[in-house]
Formats: C-alpha cells, sequence, structure tokens
C-alpha cells in the first residue's frame, strides 16, 4: 500500500465494516450504504437546496460536507459518499453544464463529430476542480471517525454519454452514431476522458476518500460485443491508474448480460442492479471479488414488511460469504420516505448479524 493511500487510513476506518468488507474480510454484519443517500427525498437537503442551486452546492464544500454528514447520522449508514455530481469533470473539459428544473442535466455545445472533438481540453491538471478536493477535506474532518468516505466518478462510458447526447438519453443514437461511424474519434474521446478521470479519482484518494466508486449507470444501453469492443479497455485503463491499496467498486445497471466483462475490466467490488439475482451474478464474477446491491430502489416505497422481506432474501442470496456490501440497485428516488430508509438500514444491520 503506497504512503498516500495507507496515511487516509486510521486502525478505527481499516477495521470498519465497510473498509473489510471491501477487502473481503470477515464483518460483525453487513455494511450498508445507499446511492444518493443525501438528495431530496431528505428534508435536510431539500432545506439546503431551497436557497442554493445544485451547481452551487456541489460547488461550496461547507454545503456539501453538511449535506454528507447529516445524511450519515440520519440513516445510520457504514460510509458516506462525498456530495458531487460524475458531471462536474466535463466543465474543466470546456463543456458547458447546467442543472435545469425537472429535466436534469443539459450540455450546450455536445460533441458530435470528430470536428467537435478539437473543441475538447486535456486535463492536465484537476485544479478546477479544487472544491471537491476541499469538500473531501471537510466532510472527513466532520465524519465519525469509523465512517469511511467514498469518492466516485462517472466511468467513460457514462460520461462520454452525457457529452455526446447533450444530456439524458432513452437510445443513445448521437453515442453510438459517433462510436460505429468513428471509432477513431470514439477511442480518442474515450481516452481524453479516461485520463481525467483517473486523475481526478487520485485527487480525490490524496484529499482523503478511502474508496472510490465508478457508476457506469448508462452502460447497459450497449450489447456485450460493444462493451468489449467500444470501453472496456477504457474503463480498465481507469482503474489500472488508481492509488494501488485503495478500493475500487465498478457500478453499472443494466449490466446483466456482461458481468463478466466489467469485472475484467477491474474493480475490487461489481456494482449489481436488481434485475440480477445476487446470488446468480456473484457465482459468475468469482467469489473472489466483492459484490454490491442490489435492493430495488422502489422496494423502498412498500411498507416496512415488504422491505425487511425484500432485504433477507438479497441477504440470503450472499449467504454470509465475505465480500458484500449492501445497496441497493440504483439510487434512491425522490419519493422515498426516509423511515423506511432508516428502517432498511436497521433491518440489514440486525438480520445479518454474525
Ligand atoms: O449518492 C450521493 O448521495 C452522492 C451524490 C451524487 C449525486 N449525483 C448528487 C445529485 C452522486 C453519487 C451522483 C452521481 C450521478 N450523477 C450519476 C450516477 C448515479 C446514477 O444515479 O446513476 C448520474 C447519472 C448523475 C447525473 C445526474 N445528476 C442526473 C441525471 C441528475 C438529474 C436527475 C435527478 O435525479 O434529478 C443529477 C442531479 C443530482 N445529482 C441530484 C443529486 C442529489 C438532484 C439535484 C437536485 O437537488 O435537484
Amino acid at each position: 500500500m503506497s504512503e498516500e493511500s495507507s496515511s487516509n487510513l486510521t486502525e478505527a476506518l481499516h477495521s470498519s465494516p465497510f473498509m473489510r468488507a471491501c477487502r473481503h474480510e470477515p464483518v460483525p454484519y453487513t455494511p450498508i450504504w445507499l446511492m444518493r443517500q443525501a438528495g431530496r427525498y431528505m428534508r435536510e437537503y431539500r432545506e439546503v437546496r431551497a436557497r442554493t442551486s445544485f451547481l452551487e452546492l456541489c460547488k461550496t464544500p461547507d454545503l456539501a460536507a453538511e449535506v454528507t454528514v447529516n445524511a450519515v447520522e440520519r440513516l445510520g449508514v457504514d460510509a458516506a459518499i462525498i456530495f458531487a455530481d460524475i458531471l462536474l469533470i466535463i466543465e474543466p473539459m470546456g463543456i458547458e453544464l447546467e442543472f435545469t428544473k425537472g429535466e436534469g442535466p443539459v450540455i450546450h455545445n455536445p460533441i458530435r463529430s470528430p470536428a467537435d472533438l478539437d473543441r475538447l481540453r486535456e486535463v492536465a491538471d484537476v485544479g478546477a476542480l479544487d472544491f471537491v478536493f476541499e469538500a473531501i477535506k471537510r466532510t472527513r474532518r466532520d465524519l465519525p471517525g469509523n465512517i469511511p468516505l467514498i469518492g466516485f466518478c462517472g466511468a467513460p462510458f457514462t460520461i462520454a454519454s452525457y457529452i455526446v447526447e447533450g444530456g439524458g438519453s432513452k437510445n443513445y443514437i448521437h453515442t453510438k452514431h459517433l462510436m460505429y461511424n468513428d471509432s477513431g474519434a470514439w477511442h480518442a474521446l474515450m481516452s481524453l476522458i479516461s485520463r481525467a478521470l483517473a486523475k481526478y479519482l487520485n485527487a480525490q484518494i490524496a484529499a482523503g476518500a478511502q474508496a472510490v466508486q465508478l457508476f457506469d449507470s448508462w452502460v447497459g444501453c450497449l450489447s456485450p460485443d460493444d462493451y468489449r469492443e467500444y470501453v472496456l479497455r477504457h474503463t480498465q485503463s481507469v482503474i489500472r491508474n488508481i492509488t494501488p491499496g485503495t478500493p475500487v467498486i465498478h457500478f453499472g445497471t443494466g449490466t446483466a448480460a456482461f458481468l463478466e466483462l466489467m469485472r475484467e475490466a477491474g474493480g475490487d467490488v461489481i456494482g449489481l442492479d436488481w434485475r440480477v439475482r445476487l446470488d446468480e451474478a456473484w457465482q459468475r464474477l468469482g467469489h473472489d471479488v466483492g459484490v454490491m446491491g442490489n435492493l430495488d430502489p422502489v422496494a423502498l416505497c412498500a411498507n416496512e414488511d415488504h422491505i425487511r422481506k425484500a432485504a433477507k432474501k438479497i441477504l440470503n442470496q450472499a449467504g454470509g460469504q465475505l465480500g458484500h456490501i449492501f445497496n441497493l440497485g440504483h439510487g434512491i428516488l425522490p419519493e422515498t420516505a426516509v423511515e423506511n430508509v432508516i428502517a432498511l438500514v436497521g433491518a440489514v444491520h440486525e438480520m445479518s448479524h454474525r
């Protein structure tokens, strides 16, 4: 382990259930955290957002730290995730980013053609994202000493899809158009993004993150062959360039058809959505890698009895084997009742107690 990463690990952090699960070590109970655990379903978050735009919130380290720490304390989860967004990295690339109410992210100058690629800047240093590193430092300072902090970025495909589509998408027509019609330009775009992402994650680790997660939220729109040809090597290069000794969670949705390829791309823990059975997915991946997941986020909109039963099914599928981190299969929905999330965390701790 390098000095840089080991210096981020006090004994209390090192022996926390989340870090132990990342390293495939025995745990006293299954650790749980939830994607989007700091978000609109929580009153405290909505109060902060009433005064601040989403991007301002991301760029104000004290507020970002406040919403992160508050979610951990409220829910009783075993890890924190830094409050930021996967799209922040595209601004230093020269892409203009806006979050519009109701529509989500909008990019006004998308990259559609090989000629557009010339407008894209290499992210030589990640200093433009200092507010993220500052937020990590303050969050680390304010978190309980035994709660690990997860840094994150989007995976190359998901970032490329936003840069090319100009926002969210249903069929990814522009992205696939570029991929199929000009694979040279596609690979150049993916390489540029991947170089920026590796630097960004390493700076998050240097600032105090104990683990990192790559979100490949939209990669499930690809066929397995296309994943192999157009994506795998790029995600692999990001993961290979991450500071050694820092656990990496590699998450995607809709990836049931090519989990083996995601594993080949890398990661200590593979994040699963709810469209696969956890036991079957883990069997295919091999038990020498960890798994994270995989409750349907909508299950949290049901009653407590259902939530408990659904969580129990997942714990049974994990079978108490080393390397399971409980999570949803995707982010918490804004419609979710906080009490249900608290009930889930308690139920997972109680039912998985060894
Ligand atoms: O998990 C956490 O608590 C940490 C914070 C976090 C956010 N975004 C805050 C956010 C994380 C880890 C992300 C990652 C992210 N951002 C992803 C990958 C995860 C996923 O859900 O697949 C993606 C695809 C994005 C891009 C993004 N950001 C979209 C599509 C949207 C709009 C959709 C929506 O939910 O409104 C955002 C906005 C966003 N990012 C919000 C939050 C809390 C809501 C903004 C608000 O307060 O209005």
